[in-house]
């Protein structure tokens, strides 16, 4: 979910809504503002998606300087107008936004329908205002300390934020979901992520856990929960406006996919030195001596970033030779995993707020193991609890299937991989090449890229299937699974991906003509038996497209599309095969008439378990 609050002297609803819209990509099944101005607290809220708001206000504007807005991501009860946010207090007197869980809700919806309390919606987000709402009629407490009292007796994670018509202040708090204050002159902003704040300001203060602030017109107090004033440092944001806006692109996947050179050569500035050779990460700097003398290392992290974990987990085997796991973040953290001495956790998050993975993090610190990050957004809360990391720098990701920040991840992970080999698997002369190889890399997606149209022209021809299977193998296993994972998230298209030797012990059993398969057959040391699952699918009337190196006929007659991508070496491979992937479900989602960069249930960040 996004939360976006303003006070100030502009009118707060343009800039509101403005921030909603810009949220939008955390959650979209509905949306709501509560604004205080001379009517004293007005709410409007809704089902669906922040234009529909938009509309709603339009030919009524509420008119005040003190606000605050929200976009759901539904957890407890459906996207109605009812569960949309702000939730008001029973006096009218604050309306709250809230992200995250309250996880005693129940017990404490009970003891309040006990006293008389009524509950309009099905929201754990309710049970917190009427509990605040009590905690006022019980005590003669500010509206803050009231807050605050409330928050100590809830179980669970939040961010808050409160506005209210009694005492003119903005009043926002949390735990284990992201929010940040932005500082602007004479006027203050509270967003869930920086996406709403940086049109108006680049200076902000990151709230940590436990901590709450009010926002007066004349300043702004951090507090932690237990009442401990604290003093917070004021940072600067790096996004620009330019990052977070489509630039003339229809969506914002299809400008994340397209802007994948720059961002690669981003990932690399500074880090990748061919000619020493040699990289230089400096977020790694302090720990390296540890991470080059680990047992193990084992990578934690959900979705797509889990895909670049296995990745990862070919990369650093061969060059460095030290064992690596790969763990879904969310199994990571339940199962008491064993760290010993000399295991080093690593975990990757393009986000950096995925609960799950900072679960993980958690575990991993509790246990007293070194925990390194690798994430994009820069002071999100598992930069800022891991030991030591490295940013993606590959700019703000928008659309909610991730592009660019698989292949930054990747290219971290092999910066990482190559700089473990120092002095250990590579001779000075390799470890040029390999630096070269992959400094050569942006020029080549662009080169990839350039295959658009024909890539469109393919999508059409498979737009109306029901399932599709996509095969790799080696490096190249990880993209099959990340090529169906694209595929499903924004065309809703059943896709699974699978190692393509694998093919033989099940998925096989599916292939008809009508069963597309996508196979990532470059001239690499599995090529030959990668035909040999290609001449099985044809055999069984299977659909093939081939992803393939320039240069490369001999698959011609088998399949029904070639893709032919240029040269690099095996380990750089996932940066280029994935691209087309990527492209093909692009264009299948819109000729499907999907919400490309809102699909249909999912979200941005997941920072609810
Ligand atoms: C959500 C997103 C995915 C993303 C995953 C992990 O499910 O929709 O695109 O891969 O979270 O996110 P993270 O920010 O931790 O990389």
């Amino acid at each position: 979910c996004g939360i976006v609050g303003y006070i100030g002297d502009q009118q707060a609803e343009s800039i509101l809504l403005t921030g909603l819209k810009r949220l939008e990509y955390r959650g979209y099944d509905s949306a709501g503002l509560a604004i205080v101005g001379d009517d004293g607290l007005v709410v409007e809220k809704r089902k669906g998606k922040v234009d529909e708001l938009r509309s709603a206000v339009n030919g009524q504007p509420l008119r005040g300087t003190l606000g605050v807005g929200h976009t759901r991501w539904a957890t407890h009860g459906p996207p109605t107008d009812e569960n949309a946010h702000p939730h008001t207090s029973v006096t009218g007197e604050f309306a709250l936004v809230h992200n995250g869980i309250i996880e005693n809700h129940g017990v404490i919806r009970q003891r309040l329908s006990e006293k008389g309390y009524t509950f309009e919606s099905d929201t754990d987000t309710e049970v917190l205002v009427h509990l605040i709402d009590d905690i006022r009629a019980e005590t003669d407490l500010s509206l803050e300390e009231a807050i605050r009292q409330a928050l100590t007796q809830v179980v669970g994670t939040y961010g808050i934020a409160v506005v209210s018509s009694v005492n003119d202040k903005l009043i926002a708090a949390r735990k284990g979901s992201p929010l940040i204050l932005g500082i602007g002159d004479g006027e203050y902003f509270i967003g869930s992520d920086a996406a709403p704040l940086v049109e108006h300001t680049r200076q902000v203060v990151y709230l940590s856990d436990g901590e709450i602030v009010t926002v007066s017109r004349s300043g702004y107090e951090v507090k932690t929960v237990e009442n401990v004033p604290l003093e917070k440092e004021v940072h600067e944001l790096e996004w620009d406006l330019g990052e977070i806006e489509k630039s003339g692109y229809d969506h914002f996947m299809l400008k994340e996919i397209m802007e994948q050179p720059t961002s690669l050569s981003d990932s690399m500035r500074g880090r990748l030195l061919p000619e020493d050779p040699r990289v230089v990460l400096g977020g790694l700097h302090t720990v390296w001596d540890q991470l080059v003398d680990a047992d193990r290392i084992i990578i934690a992290a959900c979705g797509t970033s889990w895909h670049s974990a296995l990745v990862g987990e070919y990369l650093i085997e061969s060059f460095a030779r030290i064992p690596v796991e790969v763990e879904y973040a969310s199994e990571f953290r339940y199962r008491n995993p064993i760290l010993r001495d000399g295991d080093v956790v690593v975990v990757i998050s393009q986000s950096g707020e995925t609960a799950d993975t900072l679960a993980a993090v958690r575990e991993a610190r509790k246990k007293g193991v070194l925990c390194l990050g690798i994430c994009n957004v820069v002071g999100s809360t598992i930069a800022r609890e891991t030991d030591a990391g490295v940013y993606l720098h590959a700019g703000p990701e928008i659309g909610v299937a991730s592009t660019k920040a698989f292949t930054a991840q990747v290219t971290v992970l092999a910066m990482i991989a190559l700089k473990l080999a120092e002095n250990r698997t590579l001779s000075t002369g390799e470890m040029a090449h390999n630096l070269h190889a992959l400094a050569s890399i942006p020029d080549k997606v662009d080169e990839v890229l350039d295959m658009n149209d024909e890539i469109r022209e393919m999508a059409s021809v498979y737009r109306y299937a029901s399932n599709f299977l996509y095969l790799g193998r080696g490096y190249n296993f990880p993209v099959a699974l990340e090529g169906a994972l694209k595929l499903k998230e924004i065309s809703y298209i059943h896709a699974e991906g699978y190692p393509a030797a694998e093919m033989k012990h099940g998925p096989i059993a599916l292939i008809d003509r009508f069963m597309p398969v996508v196979f990532i057959a470059m001239k690499d040391s599995t090529y030959d038996k990668v035909v040999s699952n290609i001449e099985e699918v044809v055999a069984r009337d299977g659909s093939v497209i081939a992803i393939t190196d320039e240069g490369n006929g001999e698959l011609d007659k088998l399949c029904e599309y070639v893709l032919r991508i240029p040269k690099t070496e095996e380990f750089l491979s996932p940066l280029l095969t994935v691209v087309p992937l990527q492209l093909l479900s692009y264009h299948i989602a819109v000729m499907r008439g999907c919400h490309v960069d809102q699909p249909r249930n999912l979200a941005k960040s997941v920072t609810v378990e």
